[in-house]
């Protein structure tokens, strides 16, 4: 059988994706695009080193035209939906880096292609793919700590340090944009994957942003704290941004009505769980390290995840029924986002509650299908809110602020 020929769009964080399929038995990348040469020439150096003929491209309009079964979306968080939809339209089936969407219009959009087209769509939310995380699943899909009551998400990561590495002084660049609870998924979707709940509602705060972020150009809050009901009426804290703290911190808990299970917050790859037996308060706590369900993980980006994602996908377009199961579908992948898009709509109307609406029903679909309401201005049209709304000092971030950052980037000085 011929092998599945592979495009990537962007070549920063599609540099991992790359790795993973250089040597894939079952596919292999066909075409890369980067508007940025440097990186460009790096991702095909890394091709080439491995014996692999690539087409390399800055714009991706002539990337579109390449030979490609499917392709991997690492290209700007808030153009995965933008892109993806062109890309499903001409026959690709894409798996998309985090996040899924910028509005819920865009989820709309994005779920009825996936649906019209009938190709996969798959999320690349590789937090779900930790040893911890999908033990976690496995064991509350058994039925092990029963029913779902209230969880805790956390992604905490302080990147000004390497600030100037990932926004360039790009004063647009999504990461400088984006209101701060937007980049949820990867606090909100283990919680999500793990018990399959779908979310109905969100009240949300954001932090005040702090001196050492605006230095370097970031205009939004410096976290992000949603708190998300679920179908069955449990409850989800989820929280992530950039609070002091090194290493960073990502950590998940779940409490059920038979028992809990918590990942350890300073020695990463173990999991707590407590089972309570027929009496209440009598259980059993333990601790243990899972084992990556293959082997071949070991070692991977990411605790893992960075091998789970691109494996699934790939496993998925062949047919793999197992790889399908495990995948993160389009309808699961908005369920994870649009928490953080509404989330914003709650800061702006002082923490109260928004309804989630449920995508898979075609009802629920025309109330938000016009609804381009998020902080990205080319995204939003006449419903743009700037990230910075709801901050005690709105005051511009002056272009020297760009400069030094640019500088320091192309020097290759951290922030
Ligand atoms: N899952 C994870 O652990 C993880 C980690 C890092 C980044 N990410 C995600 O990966 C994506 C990429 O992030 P990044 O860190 O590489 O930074 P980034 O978003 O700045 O990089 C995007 C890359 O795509 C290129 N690009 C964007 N739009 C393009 C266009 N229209 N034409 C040609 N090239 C284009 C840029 O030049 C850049 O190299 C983001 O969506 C981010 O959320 C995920």
């Amino acid at each position: 059988m011929a092998k599945l020929k592979i495009g990537v769009f962007g070549a920063g964080r599609g540099m991992t994706m790359i790795h993973q399929l250089l040597g894939n038995p079952y596919a292999d990348v066909a075409a890369i695009c980067d508007k940025h040469r440097p990186t460009l020439d790096r991702a095909g150096k890394a091709a080439e080193d491995a014996g692999v003929k690539v087409e390399l491209y800055e714009r991706f309009d002539d990337f579109f035209n390449a030979d490609m079964d499917a392709v991997v979306m690492a290209n700007y968080a808030h153009e995965h939906a933008k892109f993806g939809i062109k890309l499903l339209n001409s026959g690709r089936h894409i798996m998309s880096e985090v996040l899924t969407c910028a509005s819920l219009a865009e989820a709309v959009e994005l779920i009825e292609t996936v649906e019209r087209t009938g190709l996969t769509y798959a999320y690349a939310e590789n937090y779900c793919f930790f040893n911890t995380t999908y033990e976690m699943k496995q064991r509350y899909q058994r039925g092990d700590i029963g029913e779902f009551m209230y969880g805790e998400g956390e992604y905490i990561h302080d990147c000004s340090s390497i600030w100037p590495q990932i926004t360039y002084g790009e004063r647009d660049h999504w990461r400088n944009r984006s209101n701060a609870t937007f980049y949820c998924t990867h606090s909100f979707g283990p919680l999500v994957y793990s018990t399959g709940l779908k979310p109905i509602k969100v009240q949300a705060v954001e932090g005040v942003q702090q001196e050492f972020m605006r230095k370097l150009g970031d205009r939004s809050g410096s976290f992000g704290v949603e708190l998300i009901t679920m179908e069955n009426g449990g409850v989800v804290k989820s929280i992530h941004g950039g609070l002091k703290r090194e290493p960073g911190s990502v950590n998940y808990e779940m409490y059920g009505t038979k028992g809990s299970m918590e990942t350890d917050r300073w020695e990463g790859g173990n999991l707590h769980v407590y089972i309570e037996g027929d009496r209440n308060c009598v259980g059993e706590h333990t601790k243990y390290r899972p084992e990556f369900t293959i082997k071949d993980a070991q070692g991977a980006g990411h605790g893992g995840g960075d091998f789970f994602t691109t494996h699934y996908f790939i496993r998925s377009l062949l047919g793999d029924e197992d790889a399908k199961k495990n995948s993160i579908d389009v309808y699961m992948a908005v369920d994870m986002c649009i928490p953080g898009i509404l989330g914003f709509r709650s800061i702006l109307n002082g923490g109260n509650a928004v309804e989630i609406p449920n995508l898979r029903l075609k009802t629920e679909r025309d109330k938000y299908r016009n609804d381009t309401f998020c902080a990205f201005e080319e995204s939003a049209g006449d419903m743009f809110v700037d990230a910075m709304t709801m901050q005690p000092d709105k005051s511009e971030t002056p272009d020297e602020v760009y400069a030094e950052v640019r500088r320091r980037w192309l020097a290759g000085e951290p922030g």
